[in-house]
């Protein structure tokens, strides 16, 4: 295993839509595997491939609460096939926009429809913070970002600040 890089927006490779996932390859099954140990490491609850620089469909996220077992699931080719008209609002943070929180309103619940590490396919519906972390995680598979749910102002300010952190970090080497 070994920890990948997490891209900082703005970045060219945060803004594309990635390519479905034809079969699953040894090459996936390790990449997954280190996602989800760079997810834990971050510490976050979701990790789309976009964010390491893969664009292929698929995420890893693990919701469990801090005191129980964790539970790392990875979901290749998800896809939306029922969202509700119920709305929530959950104040979103993503690894690639480190230290910024938000309140976003998304579908309250959604099914999706999409295949495991197995090849397996599976139709499931989620709901509260969990639908929430799926539907931000799809979107990064869209180069959609939760910042883009924001207005034209916020949003600048934040790819401002983003950019004077790539720069700080750039120059600590
Ligand atoms: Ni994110």
């Amino acid at each position: 295993m070994s920890l990948k890089k997490i891209i900082i927006h703005p970045d060219p490779r945060l803004k594309k839509i990635c390519d479905r996932v034809d079969g699953v390859s040894p090459e996936l099954r390790k990449l997954a595997t280190d996602m989800l140990e760079t997810m834990y490491d971050a510490p976050g609850i979701g990790l789309a491939a976009p964010q390491v620089g893969v664009l292929e469909r698929f995420f890893v996220m693990d919701v469990a609460a801090k005191e129980s077992a964790p539970e790392p699931r990875v979901l290749i080719n998800p896809r939306v096939t029922w969202a509700s008209e119920d709305e929530n609002a959950y104040e979103e943070g993503c690894l690639s926009i480190p230290g910024i929180y938000e309140e976003i309103t998304r579908p309250a619940s959604v099914r999706m429809a999409f295949s495991d590490l197995d090849g397996k396919e599976h139709e499931e519906e989620f709901e509260g913070l969990t639908a929430t972390c799926v539907q931000h995680e799809l979107d990064h598979l869209d180069g959609k970002l939760f910042v883009d749910y924001l207005s034209g102002i916020k949003r600048r300010m934040i790819t401002a600040k983003m950019k004077k952190l790539k720069k700080e970090r750039a120059r600590e080497g």
